[in-house]
């Protein structure tokens, strides 16, 4: 823990100091990867849900692959937040379920809906995603969150894509 709060901080190698740029507090770091760890089980709640409802087993396939990316972001953020002396989050935010997750997606029938609500649901992620990425952290945390950032950024994108293919041609609720 000691080392990477260093690593957080600036890494001291000798009576060097590599990185001095902190514009938070561990306190303050540790609230904003949770803040990303819940984005990501909403997003995995919206999915499960989202899944079985899809028709097109490609599609469905591509879904679960972006469940493995929030999987893995959940699982590499909290060994961050556990060695900056933090507890991470384990679960969604149930207020967030019941308004735009699982609870309303399991209402939808149709691709387009679905499809439609995940694309609105990636771009909430996204912000989150964007607005953390917009802090200054130290290697490892920066590249990693700039990849996470990049991964949500490619799921949102599928989709706006996917739901312009549909035949269709339209969806029910906008992707924003
Ligand atoms: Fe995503």
């Amino acid at each position: 823990m000691a080392e990477l709060r260093l690593g957080l901080r600036g890494r001291v190698s000798g009576t060097r100091v590599l990185h001095m740029v902190v514009p938070t507090t561990d306190t303050e770091l540790v609230v904003t990867l949770n803040r990303l760890i819940v984005a990501d089980y909403d997003a995995i709640e919206a999915y499960e849900a989202a899944i079985p409802r899809l028709s097109v087993d490609e599609d469905r396939r591509t879904l679960r692959r972006f469940v493995e990316d929030h999987r893995r972001h959940i699982d590499k953020l909290s060994v961050f937040v556990r060695q900056n002396g933090g507890r991470p989050v384990d679960h969604a935010d149930l207020r967030r379920i019941v308004a735009k997750g699982k609870v309303v997606i399991g209402g939808f029938m149709g691709d387009d809906a679905v499809l439609g609500a995940m694309c609105s649901n990636e771009q909430e992620t996204n912000d989150v995603y964007a607005r953390a990425s917009t802090g200054s952290y130290v290697q490892p945390l920066r590249l990693l969150l700039a990849r996470y950032l990049d991964d949500e950024r490619q799921h949102r994108e599928w989709l706006e894509r996917r739901i312009i293919m549909t035949p269709k041609g339209e969806t029910i609720l906008p992707c924003l």
